[in-house]
Formats: C-alpha cells, structure tokens, sequence
C-alpha cells in the first residue's frame, strides 16, 4: 500500500486547490479533518503518471482533489449533473486543470476491465446504503486492478450498511482518521 504519513498529510500545502473555491468549500481543502480532500491532494502527488478515478462528482470537488497532479488523468462519474450546472460548470475550469474528464453516466454502466489501469478509485455515490458499494467491489473483483480503493462514511451512524461493508471487506484496509469525518477506508488491492 503507498505509504500514507499522517504528519505529511496534515502539512501538505493545499491552498492552491483550496483558492479554486470560496467559504466552506475553502475550508474543506485547507482543514486536515472533516474531508477528505486534503487526503486526496496527498495520494495524487504519490503517483505520477496515474490513472485516477472519482465515482460521484457533485459539485466536482474530489475530482479537483484528485486532479491537482497534472501527471495524472482523471475521469469523474455521475448519473447527475445538475449542481455542476447551477454553479456554471465553475468547478472545475481552472487553468491548469485540464486532465479531468466528466462522464454523465452510471459507474455501473461501465466494463470492469476500466479498472485495469487505475491507481486509485475515490467511491462516493449517494445514498451510502452498502449495496452500491458491495456491487462495485464485486465488478472489481472481474478486473486486474491493483490500486487503492478510497471510500468515505465508513462509520457513519446514519449508514450503518456501510459499517457492515465495511467490517467484510476480506484485503488490507485501514480507517484514516485525520480524512473524513465519518471514517475514510482505503482497501487495497496491490
Ligand atoms: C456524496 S456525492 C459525491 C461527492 C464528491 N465525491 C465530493 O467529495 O466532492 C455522491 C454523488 O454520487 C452520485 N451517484 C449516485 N449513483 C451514482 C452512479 N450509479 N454512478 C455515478 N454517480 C452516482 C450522485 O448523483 C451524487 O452526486
């Protein structure tokens, strides 16, 4: 598994990603806790020349996260694009930025062998009931990927499915507790 150094992720300094945003959203890339992106930043700029990929886009704040090494491609999932268009596509248009790739589409729909080449697999898709997540693990099951699968709401009260998931995943994994509130899980299949 990449070595995770909590000192050097709380250290890591974020404010060029966190500059994209304005209020909250700042904040959330410059606080060590409470998201996960500064944990995302981190594991970006451990890869160079990776593939990366962000399943449930939002507003399109993971998948800056995770794009924030140019090296790397990035492709962001959703079935939903209507906040990305609230907010004019402003997130994310930065210069500099152009190695993410938005697909209006179910992750379901895709092939398991798309995970072949990736690095890194950041899966947020709402809501957090522990089906998704256990039907995605097990296209990844039907592919060579060998990275790290990232998930967040791990042991959150509100999804308690998510803990159950959680507690059967049969790999190496750890709770990272300086990410996510909620508990951010990384399983890895290296
Ligand atoms: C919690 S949000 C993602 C937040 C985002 N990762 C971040 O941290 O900025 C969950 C998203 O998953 C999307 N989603 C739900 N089912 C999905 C599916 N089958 N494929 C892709 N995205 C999906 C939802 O539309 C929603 O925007």
């Amino acid at each position: 598994m990449i070595e995770i150094v909590e000192s050097e992720v709380k250290e890591f300094d974020t404010i060029k990603w966190a500059n994209i945003f304005t209020g909250v959203e700042r904040n959330r890339f410059l606080k060590a806790s409470g998201e996960h992106y500064r944990l995302l930043i981190y594991l970006a700029h451990q890869i160079e020349n990776g593939v990366l990929y962000d399943v449930g886009t939002l507003r399109g704040a993971s998948a800056i996260a995770l794009a924030s090494n140019p090296s790397n491609d990035v492709v962001s999932w959703d079935i939903d694009e209507s906040l990305r268009k609230k907010a004019k596509y402003a997130y994310p248009s930065p210069p500099g930025m152009g190695n993410i790739e938005f697909r209006i589409k179910s992750i379901f729909d895709e092939p398991a062998w798309i995970y072949d080449i990736a690095d890194i697999i950041c899966l947020d898709v709402a809501p957090h009931d522990g089906i998704k997540e256990r039907q995605f693990m097990a296209i990844l099951e039907q592919s060579n990927f060998e990275g790290l699968l990232i998930c967040d709401d791990i042991r959150n009260r509100r999804f308690p499915e998510m803990s159950k998931w959680w507690d059967e995943i049969d790999r190496p994994k750890k709770i990272i507790p300086y990410a996510h509130c909620s508990g951010t899980g990384i399983v890895s299949y290296e």
